[in-house]
């Protein structure tokens, strides 16, 4: 039995069309995705996904379903096993239990709070709407700001009556457990004596899932006075998660797919007035930053997120932060700063729509290139503030996923800041770097740059078998530095070319062929440059040696040794699998420098004469020894396991 909250979190997570395109080729028409239907044969495609809805459909033979519905079809499973398979897609884990008493006492309380503030929501809703008091105090409070009737529907705007019991006690009398009230944060309760409730005395803002329902309210005090705080919003529960959630996104998403934008915003009013004026595809983050889920949220709809800013610069230096995640979730995001003393609502009441678009056309602006500009100014005389912003704008650089696009941005944010695009190509690898190490180290343990010194290679013949893979390296960094491969132990991608360098910086492996060495440094330094000419770069290299040793590495003759390719691993479908390989060869290069290593230490063990220094030198030589031998242990293992030793 799967859990139900990991099936609603699988739910959750498995974006319709996200799942599909991994089957089918899809196009965007309109709101939807279309291609060639995978139950069916056909040429012109009549197969729908509907990202907003969470289904498909095929015109031509009828097939239609949800996101599971689709896998189980596809791949011809049971629903379990479906969810299975996108479990593991999205990284969640799936730990079946027994149905027990607890848990379908669990299951209940998450339907019960549903429940609850469902009724809550239409109480506030009939408050506001047929009773004196809703009408004299909160609607026309709403009609004051400026809210359409359809607009005060739509939305389910509220009104929680000055009596401080009355929701409260209405619920009990109908029935409604006083526990689900309290859970969900609707009554505040010491004793069975003192009760009331939270949002007594304020128009409500209900808060919407994706689908829909009510799980958590914001209610607005009337009053003007500094000691009630403006706005009370629900507590978590079982089924409100702040972090988890945007206001507005259940009437967004369709607009939001179809315009393939979302704009974001910081509160209810501004996503009710966007809306109002005819912007539809608005949310808010409710006055918090955002968050990784509520990122991946949004990005279920559109990859394009444009922010809307209102307020002074160091209100919209404090959200920056959130900002990384979304270009980490390879976002494109936008900056809309707003006019002094503006915010959405305000903006947008004293506006058509013509006019507002317009405005966010003309003032919409790179999100990198609005930081740069940001922090620009106030750095602009001080070198240590120079240093430090071009850090800060590195780091938001360095979390795009997409190589291209990051390049992109070193090139314009270099000429923005002035400054030279290696310089920030420079910083950029290193924290690209640690992030990879760090990462690789998780799963490696140990690496070799926790030895106490530097591995130096032996000179004359031990070097020779380290240079027979040393050219290799270069063969692959030459031939092959451009794809990417998947290193399935971190799940993540990279190129070839970053990989190896990565590995090779972080455990200061040396070359020993010293030209090879120097085409390795040159190959650095250029592939950051211009990655896609850098087989040109060498074959044109002013260095003899150099384009000769380049023109027989990239000629399609050109062998991989036997050293490590020992069961001919490389011999075709090298392509197919750079995954495999390149690991290996670098495993197999870190082995034989670790082997020279030992076979060094072990040779000036054996010339150890007695000194004053004996002892110590002793335990240095065997401490060192010791180290390299674990580490010799452990790259066998490696090694064993893809069978290449
Ligand atoms: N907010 C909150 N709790 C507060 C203050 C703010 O949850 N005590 C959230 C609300 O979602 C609010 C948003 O932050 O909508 C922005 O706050 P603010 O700008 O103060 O409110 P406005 O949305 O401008 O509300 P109004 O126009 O009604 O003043
Ligand atoms: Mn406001």
């Amino acid at each position: 039995m799967i859990p139900k909250e990991t099936v609603d979190k699988i739910f959750d997570a498995a974006d319709i069309y996200d799942v599909i395109k991994d089957y089918v080729n899809l196009k965007r028409a309109g709101v939807n995705y279309k291609g060639n239907c995978p139950f069916h044969d056909e040429k012109t495609p009549s197969f729908v996904v509907s990202p907003s809805k969470g289904i498909y459909k095929c015109f031509g033979c009828g097939a239609a379903g949800n996101v599971s519905k689709f896998i189980m079809e596809h791949e011809k499973v049971s629903f379990p096993e479906a969810l299975k398979i996108l479990a593991k897609k999205y990284n969640i884990e799936i730990i079946e239990e027994e149905l027990t008493e607890e848990k379908i006492q669990e299951n209940e309380t998450r339907d019960s709070l549903f429940i609850v503030t469902e009724f809550a929501k239409n109480f506030f809703k009939t408050q506001l709407h047929e009773t004196a008091e809703g009408k004299n105090i909160a609607l026309s409070y709403f009609k004051e700001r400026g809210f359409r009737d359809d607009i005060i529907k739509k939305f389910e705007l509220g009104w929680s009556p000055q009596k401080r019991d009355a929701l409260t006690e209405t619920a009990l009398k109908k029935g409604y457990k006083l526990d689900f009230l309290k859970a969900t944060g609707l009554t505040i309760a010491k004793d069975n004596n003192y009760r009331f409730d939270r949002f007594a005395e304020r128009v409500i803002f209900p808060i919407h899932t994706l689908s829909g329902k009510v799980i958590a309210f914001g209610g607005r005090t009337l009053k003007a006075d500094k000691k009630t705080a403006k706005y009370l919003n629900s507590p978590e529960s079982e089924i409100y998660h702040k972090s988890k959630i945007l206001y507005g996104i259940y009437l967004a998403k369709n607009a939001m797919v179809k315009l393939n934008k979302c704009y974001m915003v910081e509160g209810y009013t501004d996503v009710i007035s966007m809306y109002q004026a005819g912007i539809e595809n608005v949310v808010a983050s409710s006055g918090t930053s955002l968050t990784v889920e509520q990122i991946k949220l949004v990005r279920r709809f559109t990859k394009n997120l444009s922010i809307i800013y209102d307020g002074d610069p160091a209100g919209i230096k404090a959200s920056l932060r959130g900002i990384d995640l979304a270009l980490a979730e390879e976002m494109n995001v936008r900056i809309i700063a707003l006019p002094e003393g503006e915010d959405p609502d305000s903006f947008a009441k004293k506006r058509t729509l013509e006019e507002l678009q317009t405005y966010i056309s003309d003032h919409e602006e790179d999100f990198i290139k609005f930081k740069t500009e940001l922090f620009a100014e106030e750095a602009k005389n001080d070198p240590v503030k120079r240093a430090q912003l071009i850090k800060n704008i590195v780091k938001s650089i360095s979390v795009i996923p997409d190589r291209i696009l990051r390049e992109e941005y070193i090139r314009s944010t270099a000429k923005q800041l002035n400054v030279g695009e290696e310089t920030l190509y420079f910083e950029v690898r290193k924290i690209l770097r640690k992030n990879f190490e760090d990462k690789r180290k998780q799963n490696y343990g140990e690496t070799l740059r926790q030895k106490p010194t530097k591995p130096q290679l032996p000179a004359e013949t031990a070097g020779i078998y380290s240079e027979v893979i040393e050219k290799d390296i270069l063969s692959f960094l030459l031939n092959y530095g451009n794809e990417t491969i998947k290193i399935e132990d971190i799940d993540e991608e990279i190129t070839v070319a970053e990989f190896i360098i990565s590995e090779i910086k972080n455990d200061d492996l040396e070359f020993h062929n010293l030209i090879y060495k120097e085409i390795f440094q040159d190959y650095e330094k250029y592939f950051y440059i211009n990655a896609e000419s850098v087989q040109d770069y060498f074959l044109k290299h002013e260095n003899d040696k150099i384009n000769s040793i380049a023109a027989e590495i990239l000629s399609p003759k050109q062998e991989l040794s036997k050293i490590w390719t020992s069961r001919g691993a490389a011999e075709n479908n090298i392509e197919k699998r750079l995954h495999e390989i390149i690991p290996e060869l670098i495993d197999t290069f870190k082995l034989k420098i670790v082997q020279l290593k030992i076979e060094k230490l072990n040779k000036q063990l054996a010339q150890l004469k007695p000194s004053e220094t004996y002892e110590e030198q002793l335990n240095r030589l065997l401490e060192e020894l010791n180290l390299f031998n674990k580490l010799k242990v452990k790259l066998t293992e490696f090694l064993e396991k893809t069978a290449l030793l």
